[in-house]
């Protein structure tokens, strides 16, 4: 595992085929192993985007659409959604056929980094639970600034580690023990939710990444924790 997450190429091939492998049960597991929880997640972080309605924003990594459709409805604005794994994109295709947002919410396939578009073409950029699994992340965040208009926002939501012993001691033994074993119940890959705490401990912590982000012509850069921080909402502002 920790070769295939140091070599960019192959955890790329590795990440799509996961997702594609797992797709037809990934909104159930999101749901059922986060106890309802990342519901929650999407719309506190989405609620921290300031953007006008009919707003044009691009979700990477949007797998099946949950970010995207969140954004749509509490910002009304229009949202292309990209992502590498073809049958996420297809399930997601098919949630904006039934809820009737096909004219809002389109679905493209594409690589995060290297972003299917010309420099500043949206108003916002959003990432749910997808930048840690990028082959190359620093790559990623240049892109999405690339495509940012200036004055434009970045948001990002991804998981990291609590901050307290106590919890941090829980969070280990659910999401290295427990979360794995369910994973692999539901999904019927033995791998997929074993890569998901690998990758997690793999990911730089809140400040850090916060840094990463500045580095990539945001400011000012904001971080929120969510749930002692298991998961982290990041905010930055394209200069
Ligand atoms: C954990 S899922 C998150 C999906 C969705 N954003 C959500 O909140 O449910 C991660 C997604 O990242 C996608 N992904 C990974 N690497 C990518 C890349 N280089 N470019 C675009 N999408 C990528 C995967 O295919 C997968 O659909």
């Amino acid at each position: 595992m920790q070769q295939v997450l140091a070599n960019g190429n192959k955890r790329k091939q590795y990440v799509q085929k996961m997702f594609n492998d797992i797709a037809h049960r990934y909104d159930l597991l999101n749901h059922l192993l986060s106890g309802g929880t990342d519901i929650y997640w999407r719309r506190k972080a989405i609620s921290k985007l300031n953007i006008s309605p009919d707003s044009l924003v691009l979700d990477i990594a949007c797998g099946t659409g949950d970010f995207a459709f969140t954004t749509q409805k509490l910002k009304k604005s229009n949202v292309i959604g990209l992502d590498i794994a073809t049958k996420m994109l297809s399930l997601g295709k098919q949630k904006a056929i039934d809820k009737k947002k096909s004219d809002k919410i389109h679905f493209l396939a594409g690589d995060g980094e290297n972003i299917p578009f010309a420099d500043k073409s949206f108003d916002a950029v959003t990432v749910a639970f997808g930048v840690r699994n990028m082959g190359d992340v620093k790559k990623n965040l240049n892109e999405m600034s690339r495509v940012i208009k200036p004055g434009g926002e970045l948001i990002i939501l991804e998981f990291s580690t609590p901050k307290l012993k106590i919890i941090k001691k829980l969070y280990r033994v659910y999401f290295h023990k427990i979360l794995p074993g369910i994973g692999k119940l539901i999904s019927k890959d033995k791998e997929a939710y074993t890569y998901l705490p690998v990758s997690v401990d793999y990911f730089p912590v809140r400040r850090e990444f916060a840094r990463w982000i500045e580095d990539e012509d945001f400011y000012p850069v904001n971080f929120w924790r969510l749930f002692n921080g298991i998961a982290v909402i990041y905010k930055g502002i394209k200069k």
